[in-house]
């Protein structure tokens, strides 16, 4: 892919720079660039191009604002203690995005285009990607969003005939404000997120759309993230928001849920990996509400815990319903203090990476 390149002739000065890496916070800030492709089924994917970060102007009829055809990509890059810069099985988000984009009828941007795109954008910007080795740091990391979405200028419903897949980035912090405590859960019995033939497996904007009315229940009765149940039965667990879940048992075993409505994070998979590694026997099946109720009451279960990109490994609280209450097992277990560094130390590059996850960019 030819990328053209017109350099921001008013980047952020290095002052303001320090200052907003400094405390990032989560999605608040952006970098001086961004980058863009264009699609028609005529051209295929062109006119790729780095430009200065900034509005986009969009005709009021374009497709993506009515019908919510489009998809998008969570991933970051890590700095290293000697400066150079990765991202974290970037070909993964690459795949999953050809997948998403499958199943929302958009054109598939190909594994090694949509690796091109984000590692030029990071390179251009790479002194947003935070450095972390003072030694109040924290895990900071540069968060990088691709997005693909319907851009023609048409209000029949059919798939777009002109598609824009662009890379954005901004620093990033923790995703909580409160940093690494327990996040505290709201149980939804009124809403779900995905149907079977639906589109949960999906990273697609129409899901957390549809979350957020069950994220505003969730905020009203004091928990600070929302938990899925499948639609079908309403009684197996699925996700959070923008999380997936495990179950840490006394005997060792972790157990995820997989229902076939889950978006399959990434972190997900590298967690059932790392727990492997470290000796533990994972589940990945269907996993019951009462499962929860009853093994946090009997003691079998003794962490739980979520994760994902933006949130990397959380230890989950309570769990509240309309009329109960589960509550916290463990603030932060040992064998998700565990899993959480064995994960984020690969990121950083302070432990050997086995499993050849991690891919250079700079
Ligand atoms: N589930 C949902 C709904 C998400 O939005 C995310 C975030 O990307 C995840 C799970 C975790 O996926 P990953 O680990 O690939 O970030
Ligand atoms: C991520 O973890 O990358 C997510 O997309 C979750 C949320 C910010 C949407």
């Amino acid at each position: 892919m030819q990328i053209r390149t017109t350099p921001n002739p008013n980047p952020v000065s290095d002052e303001r720079l320090a200052e907003v890496l400094a405390d990032p916070g989560f999605g608040n800030h952006f970098t001086d660039h961004m980058l863009t492709v264009e699609w028609t089924p005529e051209a295929g994917w062109h006119d790729a191009r780095i430009e200065p970060y900034g509005p986009i102007s969009l005709d009021p009829a374009t497709a993506v604002l009515h019908y919510a055809q489009e998809t998008f990509e969570g991933m970051k890059a890590y700095r290293h203690a000697d400066g150079s810069i990765w991202t974290f099985r970037p070909e993964a988000n690459a795949e999953r995005m050809a997948r998403s984009s499958e199943r929302l009828a958009l054109p598939v941007l190909e594994v090694p285009d949509f690796l091109q795109a984000v590692e030029e954008l990071v390179r251009i910007d790479q002194r947003w990607v935070p450095d972390t080795t003072a030694p109040d740091a924290g895990e900071k990391s540069l968060y990088l969003r691709p997005f693909m979405f319907a851009s023609e200028k048409f209000l029949g419903v059919r798939p777009s005939q002109h598609v824009t897949f662009m890379v954005i980035a901004s620093p990033a912090g923790s995703y909580f404000k409160g940093g690494l405590k327990p996040v505290s859960l709201w149980l939804t019995e009124d809403y779900t997120r995905a149907g079977r033939g639906g589109m949960g497996a999906a990273k697609t904007g129409g899901n957390y759309a549809s979350s957020l009315v069950a994220q505003q229940q969730a905020t009203a009765n004091g928990c600070d993230q929302v938990v899925f149940l499948d639609a079908q039965e309403g009684k197996y667990v699925e996700e959070l928001g923008g999380m997936n879940m495990y179950f840490v048992y006394a005997d060792g075993r972790i157990v995820t849920p997989a229902t076939g409505t889950i978006l399959e994070g990434i972190t997900r998979s590298s967690i059932i990996d790392l727990a492997q590694q470290m000796g533990h026997k994972v589940e990945e099946r269907r996993f019951g509400i009462e499962e929860w109720r009853e093994g946090v009451a009997s003691g079998e279960i003794v962490e739980i815990f979520a994760c994902g990109t933006a949130a990397v490994v959380t230890p989950v609280g309570s769990l509240k319903w309309d009329g109960g209450e589960v509550p916290c097992v463990h603030e932060s277990g040992e064998v998700t203090m565990a899993i959480r560094s064995a994960l984020v130390d690969i990121q950083y590059g302070r432990a050997e990476d086995t499993f050849g996850w991690m891919r250079r960019i700079v």
